[in-house]
C-alpha cells in the first residue's frame, strides 16, 4: 500500500511515540536552574496546524529564515522581522520524497537540503533515494507586505545517495571548496559532500555516532557543527555529546571524545562565545552545554512551550547575535505527558542574560 508520505511520516511518528517504554543508560538530567537569569523567556514567531512538523532552519544574511518541514517535502521561508508573519513555500518536491531535514549554506544564498526518500517505523528506507538538493536563493523576491514571491528560487538535484540510511544534520566544511557533511542518522557515520562534482564518500564512521541498542530511537549522529578545527555532533539514541578533530577535507586527524552527558539531543547550535545549545526533541527541553556542565534553560517535559524542539540557529546580524531562532514539532516524535501534541513551532528566545554557567 502506498501512503501518501505525509500519513507514513505520522504512521512512523505515532510508533516512534509509542516506543517510550524503552531505556537509555547513564541518564542525566539535566540541573534546572533558578540563577543565571533562567529559564529563558521563549517567544512564538508563528504556530502551525497539528501536524505541523519544523525540523530544521537556516537564517539568511538578510534575517529571513527558511525552515524544513519533515511532514512533507517542503521548504519555507518566514520574515521574524514581520509582525505576524506567516511562512512562504519557497519549494515543494516532489511526493518521491517523505520530507526535509538538514540545511546548510555555502557561498550566500546557496543552500543545501536533505530530502529524504520514504522510510519506516524504524527510520529504514521503504523506497526510492534520499538526495541532496541545491537551493539558490539569490534571485529570490519576497515582497513581505503582500507576502508574494516575486522571484523563486532555483533548485537543483546535486546527488542522489542510494546507499544513505536516514541522512539528517548538515553542516559546511569548506564554503569555498563547496565541502558539506551530512550525519546519517539511522547508519551512525558522516558523509562528505563535493556539491560541484556531486562526490560524496564516508569522511567519519566513528562509535560515538552510533545510537545504542537500548535506545527508543534508532537515530544516531544527528547535528553537526565544526568549532576551532573539531566537528561537534550530538546522538539522539546515546546521552552523548562529542567532538571530533578534523582537517580541512572533513577527514579525522584523532579519535573522538566526550564534550558532555545528555540525553536525547536532536539538533544544536553553538553561540558565538561557545556556549552550546541543545534542542532535546522527546523531552521538550532546551539546554545549554558551557563546558561539561548541562543546565536546562528553557521548556519541559510536561510543558508543550518547546514540544519537540527539533534545531536552533542564532541570528546573524550584530543586534541579534544571541537571539536564537527555534523550530519545533509540536511533540510528534513525543507527545507532552504521552498524548498531547500541539502545532509545530518557529519561535525566539533571547539568550543574552545566559552568559554561560559559573559566570
Ligand atoms: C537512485 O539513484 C541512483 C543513482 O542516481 C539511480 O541509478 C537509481 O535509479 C535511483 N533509484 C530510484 C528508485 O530513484
Ligand atoms: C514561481 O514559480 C511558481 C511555480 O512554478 C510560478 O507559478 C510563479 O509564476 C513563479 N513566480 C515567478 C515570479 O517567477
Ligand atoms: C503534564 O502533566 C503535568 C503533571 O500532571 C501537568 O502539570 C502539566 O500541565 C501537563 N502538561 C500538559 C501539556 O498537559
Ligand atoms: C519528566 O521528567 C521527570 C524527571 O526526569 C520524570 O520524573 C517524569 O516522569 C517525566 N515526565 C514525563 C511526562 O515524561
Amino acid at each position: 500500500m502506498q501512503l501518501p508520505p505525509s500519513v507514513v511520516c505520522l504512521v512512523v511518528l505515532a510508533r516512534f511515540a509509542s516506543g517510550i517504554s524503552g531505556q537509555i543508560s547513564r541518564q542525566h538530567e539535566p540541573r534546572v536552574e533558578t540563577t543565571y537569569g533562567l529559564p529563558l523567556t521563549v517567544n512564538t514567531i508563528y504556530e502551525g496546524p497539528v501536524p505541523t512538523w519544523n525540523e530544521n532552519l537556516a537564517v539568511r544574511t538578510n534575517g529571513q529564515i527558511l525552515v524544513t518541514r519533515l511532514d512533507s517535502p517542503v521548504l519555507e521561508l518566514i520574515d521574524p522581522a514581520v509582525e505576524n508573519a506567516v511562512p512562504v513555500t519557497v519549494a515543494t518536491f516532489s511526493s518521491d520524497y517523505a520530507g526535509l531535514l538538514g540545511i546548510t549554506e555555502t557561498n550566500e544564498d546557496v543552500f543545501y537540503v536533505v530530502a529524504a526518500a520514504p522510510f519506516g517505523s524504524d527510520f529504514v528506507k521503504t523506497s526510492g533515494n534520499s538526495s541532496i538538493f541545491q537551493i539558490d536563493m539569490t534571485q529570490f523576491a519576497f515582497d513581505s507586505a503582500t507576502s508574494k514571491i516575486t522571484g523563486n528560487a532555483t533548485i537543483t538535484k546535486v546527488v542522489d545517495m542510494p546507499d544513505a540510511g536516514f541522512l539528517n544534520g548538515m553542516t559546511t566544511i569548506d564554503p569555498t571548496a563547496g565541502l558539506v557533511f551530512i550525519a546519517d542518522a539511522y547508519n551512525g557515520w558522516v558523509y562528505s559532500l563535493d556539491v560541484t562534482s556531486g562526490e560524496y564518500k564516508i569522511a567519519i564512521d566513528d562509535a560515538k555516532m552510533k545510537y545504542l541498542p537500548s535506545s527508543i530511537t534508532n537515530l544516531g549522529v544527528n547535528g553537526l557543527k565544526i568549532r576551532d578545527n573539531y566537528l561537534y555532533f550530538s546522538n539522539s539514541g546515546n546521552p552523548i555529546f562529542c567532538r571530533i578533530p578534523i582537517n580541512t577535507l572533513g577527514e579525522p586527524t584523532g579519535p573522538s571524545e566526550i564534550v558532555a552527558d545528555i540525553r536525547q539531543v536532536d539538533d544544536f547550535v553553538f553561540r558565538s562565545d561557545g556556549v552550546a545549545f541543545m534542542c532535546q526533541n522527546q523531552i521538550e527541553s532546551l539546554s545549554a552545554v558551557s563546558g561539561s556542565e548541562v543546565v536546562l534553560v528553557a521548556g519541559s517535559n510536561t510543558s508543550t512551550l518547546l514540544a519537540g524542539v527539533t534545531a536552533g540557529a542564532f541570528g546573524r546580524s550584530e543586534a541579534n547575535s544571541n537571539i536564537l531562532y527555534l523550530t519545533t514539532d509540536g511533540g510528534l516524535a513525543i507527545p507532552v505527558n504521552g498524548s498531547v501534541i500541539v502545532g509545530g513551532k518557529i519561535a525566539w528566545i533571547d539568550t543574552e542574560q545566559f552568559s554561560g554557567i559559573g559566570t
